[in-house]
């Protein structure tokens, strides 16, 4: 395995080498060079510059949309206008490219108010308001850099990600997550990244996961696969459970993190066999999935200033102590190794990952290894879970 560009904490178990993720010709001759038999595309960014398509040209089996197709998450009024089409539930919506517009907008919805950049914007370009001066504030400034926003209805009730895993006709759910999408505990502050999830969630009924497949995952693929642009690749649904049932919130086209730590961490089906069969047509055929018991959750420890302005270069400590825990495992995001000193050098910098045989457990433990990491000044949330862990949260 090779991975690129990879990080501190990945580069103790395999190769990383350093390819322009920007451009899809070097991904794919890196590729050709290595012969290797499947490219996993991990993020928005290669993906929308069309690392997918290059990588297909060639006749080299590739886990990731094509550009066209990951047009999904790179465009949130294109990813409507397919839900549309697909008859699939989710907020309603217009897209405004004036202040005038996007005024009405907002009233003709009332408070709360939801504003979303149209483009990529790295899980930050969401404002979710009841003040409607920062509302119409955040609309302003994506249209001063010639951008165009979403103004939605607010959706009430528990958020849930589901990974839809596509080879372009047939899609195949994995277990359920919960992500923490606001910098402070009890929800408060800016949108981030995402500051820890857990997973599966015991308030989710599989008839729930069954429900989403058949009513959003599957009418996505196959409208992807009409229009001649088939999604290979994460169907990555945000939905939230309303008190008027599932609605999409959005789309994505890849892993979410940190849901992805949780969820692959109780995955017994080898991932590789599972994204080769997807890459190349064949999840029909593929056995149906088997995972651990028990519960996963994972604690963001974010660097200090995420998720304004993370500050890098600072010395991280105390990860070998936290992983001596048993059943704990430290995902690096934002690290770098300098003259062999680990440092930050993103705003969300490790995801401290534990399981359980209870929720509650999966929680203390990831916890207490995250107080064992020390980096000046960061931050994390201590309510990971906890409202789930309590028995708090239902379905109607
Ligand atoms: P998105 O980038 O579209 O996933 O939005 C980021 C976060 O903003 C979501 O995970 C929700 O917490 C929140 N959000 C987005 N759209 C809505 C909506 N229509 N109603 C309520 N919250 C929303
Ligand atoms: N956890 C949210 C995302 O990956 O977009």
């Amino acid at each position: 395995m090779i991975v690129a560009p990879g990080n501190a904490g990945i580069a103790q178990v395999v190769e990383c080498v350093s390819v322009d993720v920007k451009n899809p010709q070097a991904i794919a001759d890196l590729a050709t060079e290595r012969d290797v038999d499947l490219v996993v595309v991990g993020p928005e960014v290669p993906l929308m510059a069309g690392a997918g398509d290059a990588l297909r040209e060639r006749g080299i089996p590739c886990f990731g949309p094509s550009k066209a197709a990951a047009l999904i998450e790179g465009s949130k009024a294109f990813c409507k206008e397919v839900m549309a089409e697909a008859g699939i539930p989710t907020a309603m919506a217009r897209v405004c490219t004036t202040e005038s517009q996007a005024a009405d907008a907002l009233d003709a919805f009332g408070a709360p108010y939801v504003v979303k950049d149209d483009g990529l914007a790295a899980g930050k370009g969401v404002v979710v308001t009841s003040d409607r001066t920062e509302a119409l504030g955040h609309a302003r400034d994506c249209f001063a850099v010639g951008g165009t926003v979403v103004i939605e209805e607010y959706l009430d009730g528990p958020e849930v990600s589901l990974f839809g895993i596509s080879d372009g006709t047939t899609v195949v759910a994995m277990q359920p997550a919960q992500d923490f999408k606001r910098v402070g505990e009890g929800d408060v502050g800016p949108n981030t990244g995402g500051m820890g999830a857990y997973s599966p969630l015991p308030w989710v009924p599989d008839s729930t996961v069954t429900e989403v497949t058949e009513r959003v995952l599957q009418p996505m693929a196959t409208a992807m696969r009409e229009r001649g642009t088939p999604f290979i690749g994460v169907l990555y649904a945000g939905l939230a459970m309303t008190s008027r049932g599932i609605r999409v919130i959005e789309f994505n086209a890849r892993f979410g993190d940190p849901e992805t730590q949780v969820v692959l961490n109780r995955l017994v089906t080898p991932l590789g066999e599972f994204l080769l069969a997807a890459a190349t047509g064949k999840l029909a055929d593929f056995r149906a999935l088997e995972w651990k018991p028990g519960f996963a959750v994972t604690v963001v420890l974010a660097a200090s200033g995420y998720p304004a302005a993370p500050v890098t270069g600072t010395p991280i400590g105390g990860i070998e102590l936290a992983e001596s825990q048993g059943n704990t495992k430290v995902f690096h995001a934002g690290t770098s190794a300098i003259d062999g000193v680990l440092i930050t050098s993103g705003g969300r910098v490790l995801s401290v990952t534990a399981e359980g045989d209870t929720l509650v457990q999966a929680r203390e433990l990831a916890l207490a290894a995250t107080a064992m990491i020390s980096i000046d000044g960061s931050h994390y949330r201590g309510d990971i879970a906890q409202l789930a862990a309590q028995g708090g949260i239902s379905i109607t």
